[in-house]
């Protein structure tokens, strides 16, 4: 077996499944418990003890939690067909998920040979494929068990799904599929001079996306979870605007982050393949429309903060700078005690200063809480803040704003549009005004 010196100790996980299967036969019995979790989180466990975090990362093998494999069986159950892909099949998560709805034949070497058929993976580490193949056996068995009871005999599992293997998916030619079955790597990858939505370095998740629809037979599907900012993220509007040239786009749905390990945010993404090119298009919003009317960025001046502070030179005249530890948790402060000499653009009070960095909410805090910055004199404001000067108005107007800004209907809006960690300048320009409650 031709395994990488990062991951080779995962092959104890798929010698324990083998000690699984081998008791299995000999006691005719089920350990219920045992294979429930074999089948779902256990192989993502012994991932995280047997291969170091250095090496996942390097390759971007984190499996597919239960929550979110239980979601794409649910898309699954509502599409057509019975054949289906994962190009980067790790443990075989999404490649379980395909076979829950698959229906089992009247003896169990009938529905390995009907699965064998319809299940394809691929993936770079044999470790992962050998387990993969051993799990989905795991599943079939168990099928079978929960309908009469019986534990059957396995057939050689040398001889079992061969179109589950050690493969680089780019390398892989042409095979067509109903379904394709995605969580790929996230890990960054350089594209090609050549390639039109990106230039340097992307996420390997747009490449693979992208790579997988060769794969997926006219009108068929491709069921992914990718990483966030490919729906959220300028960076991938070209991106987008490709997937949706090439498919209908027609589910589109944050998931939060990917599992208590990981802590990235990733999205479901659902998309039917044109039967032709020229097919009339009808792709869903990557997200939810904004309500009509005033924006944040129509009333108010909208920058980020302009003082680098291990970078700009301490020159120029002393002046009162406004940094992010200095901001109180209340909704406004006088002219701030901290000084530095600055020669850069300054900012003169009222204003609204606003932390950049803030996690995508879990329904508590409001991600762009606002401070009325007030007093006499111009403010230097450092670059970890943004800061928000009505166009017209004074205090009045910067309190209407810190009134938008604290609203559940912002926080929902800034989720939906960044998930990431920095409120960017324009995320917070197209917030709603008024209808948020300002
Ligand atoms: C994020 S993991 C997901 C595994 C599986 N799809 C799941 O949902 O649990 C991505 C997998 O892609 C594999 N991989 C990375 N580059 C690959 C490539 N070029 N071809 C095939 N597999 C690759 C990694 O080894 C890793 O197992």
């Amino acid at each position: 077996m031709n395994s990488s010196p990062g991951s080779t100790r995962y092959l104890e996980h798929a010698a324990h499944i083998d000690g699984v299967l081998g008791g299995l036969q000999t006691s005719g019995d089920l350990p219920r418990g045992q294979v429930d979790s074999l089948l779902d989180g256990h192989s993502a466990a012994e991932l995280r003890r047997l291969v170091p975090l250095s090496y996942r990362r390097q390759v971007g093998a984190f499996f597919t939690p239960s929550n979110l494999k239980t979601r794409v069986t649910d898309v699954l159950r509502g599409l057509p067909g019975d054949s289906f892909l994962d190009p980067a099949c790790g443990a075989g998560d999404l490649l379980l998920a395909a076979a829950d709805v698959l229906p089992i034949g009247s003896t169990l070497s009938e529905t390995l040979k009907t699965w064998g058929g319809s299940l394809h993976g691929w993936d770079l580490h044999k470790e992962f494929t050998e387990t993969a193949r051993r799990r989905i056996l795991l599943s079939a068995i168990n099928r079978h068990h929960s309908q009469d009871g019986k534990v059957h005999k396995i057939s050689d599992l040398q001889s079992l799904f061969g179109n589950i293997k050690q493969s680089d998916a780019h390398r892989q030619g042409q095979i067509r599929v109903d379904a394709v079955v995605l969580n790929p790597p996230f890990t960054p990858v350089r594209v090609p001079r050549e390639c039109g939505w990106a230039q340097g370095k992307t996420s390997n998740a747009a490449v693979f996306f992208l790579d997988s629809l060769r794969h997926v037979k006219p009108a068929g599907h491709i069921i992914a979870i990718l990483p966030d900012s490919l729906r959220s993220g300028t960076n991938f509007t070209k991106w987008r605007a490709l997937v949706e040239s090439l498919t209908d786009v027609t589910h589109v749905e944050r998931l939060g982050v990917f599992d208590p390990h990981t802590d990235i945010d990733v999205f479901l993404l659902v998309a039917q393949v044109r039967e032709t090119s020229a097919s009339e298009r009808n792709s869903v919003a990557w997200w939810s429309k904004l309500p009509a009317g005033e924006t944040v960025g129509n009333l108010y001046e909208v920058r980020v903060g302009t003082v680098v502070d291990n970078r700009d030179p301490h020159e120029g005249s002393s002046r009162p700078f406004l940094t992010a530890r200095d901001l109180p948790s209340g909704s406004s402060m006088g002219i701030p005690e901290r000084r530095r000499q600055f020669n850069g653009r300054l900012f003169s009070p009222p204003f609204v200063a606003i932390r950049r960095t803030s996690r995508p909410s879990e329904g508590t805090a409001f991600r762009a809480a606002g401070v009325l910055v007030t007093g006499g004199e111009e403010v230097a404001v450092d670059n970890h803040l943004i800061v928000a000067k009505p166009r017209k108005g004074g205090v009045k107007a910067c309190k209407a704003l810190i009134k938008t800004l604290n609203t559940p209907l912002t926080n929902e809006i800034l989720d939906d549009r960044i998930s990431c960690r920095h409120l960017t300048v324009s995320a917070i320009k197209d917030i709603p005004f008024g209808t948020a409650g300002g």
